[in-house]
């Protein structure tokens, strides 16, 4: 099956990355959000990420107008009539992924792919709400999309493995590598990730070493980009907790449960860079 047009549902950082990488690799996209003032900033950020790569002499001006005219603000999920794909990238809730996926189901035509790039929901109960569960697949980038080259490709208990192989190409051809991912909870990513920033969590929270120390060893000993507590304030307190939640009631291990300072820093309202304050403060 060859994909050419692509909706992305949700216009927030990671559904604008995966909207710009595909419209950066030629295909028609379609970036949805129900929420007019989002959708204008996920276009917004787009186009300010392209003119960053002309100025940097990534891409010619040409390239930019030319991924720029490939993309279109949608409101109405209707409009994925003639979309071969639709790549669900909305708040990570269960119910709310679920109600998308019924309506995409309706909307889309038969022969198009729904993905949903959730970090950690089980994808398998997402293809059992749609008619077309061979058709249902996980399609998880890594943030920042533009930069990061991961994708996990997950299949639920009913993927088809036509649905698989189509979903392979189409991230080859966004210029990724993919892993294929049995569907168990966080996934490959997630479950190596989060014990290990839930674990440096520990370390302060026990003393053994100050924020930035248990940082400095990881980015220093390890040669990771980013300490595990800036990246935990990067992806979002909020949403570290979460996935530390779903792993522990999903894998039934003590081993994952979230330290209680996570917690903590998360009922303050201490969500890591995007409120300003995590493990660190922002401007
Ligand atoms: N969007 C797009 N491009 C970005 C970006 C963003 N948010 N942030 C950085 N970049 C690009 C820029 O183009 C920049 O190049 P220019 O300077 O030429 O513009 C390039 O990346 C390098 O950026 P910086 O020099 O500012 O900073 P850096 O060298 O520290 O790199 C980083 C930034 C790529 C984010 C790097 O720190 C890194 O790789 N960090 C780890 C990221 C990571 O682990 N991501 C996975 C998170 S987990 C996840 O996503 C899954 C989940 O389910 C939770």
């Amino acid at each position: 099956m060859e994909i050419k047009k692509v909706m992305v549902v949700g216009a927030g950082q990671m559904g604008s990355g995966i909207a710009q990488v595909c419209a950066q690799s030629g295909y028609d996209v379609l970036l949805n959000d129900m929420n007019k003032d989002a959708l204008e900033k996920g276009m917004n950020r787009i186009e300010k990420l392209l003119s960053r790569s002309v100025e940097k002499e990534r891409m010619t001006a040409e390239d930019k107008e030319a991924t720029m005219s490939r993309l279109t603000p949608s409101s109405d999920l209707s409009d994925a009539k003639d979309c071969d794909i639709v790549i669900e990238a909305v708040i990570e809730d269960m119910n709310i992924k679920q109600s998308v996926f019924q309506q995409l189901d309706k909307v889309a035509p038969p022969h198009a792919i729904l993905a949903s790039n959730t970090s950690s929901l089980p994808i398998t109960e997402i293809c059992a709400v749609t008619n077309r569960p061979e058709k249902v697949i996980g399609m998880h980038f890594m943030n920042p999309v533009p930069v990061m080259k991961l994708v996990e490709v997950i299949r639920g208990l009913q993927t088809s493995d036509e649905t698989y192989k189509a979903v392979e190409e189409m991230s080859k051809k966004l210029n990724k590598t993919s892993v294929e991912v049995n569907d168990f909870p966080g996934f490959v990513a997630n479950r190596v990730l989060m014990p290990m920033i839930n674990e440096a969590i520990y370390t302060v929270y026990e003393g053994v070493a100050s924020v930035e120390d248990v940082d400095t060893v990881m980015k220093l000993g390890m040669n990771h980009p980013m300490g595990p507590l800036t990246l935990a304030d990067f992806i979002g307190l909020d949403t570290c907790l979460y996935i530390m939640e779903v792993l522990h009631e999903g894998l039934g291990d003590s081993k994952y449960r979230p330290c209680p300072l996570l917690r903590k820093y998360v009922s303050a309202g201490w969500l890591g860079r995007k409120s300003g304050r995590g493990f660190y403060t922002y401007e």
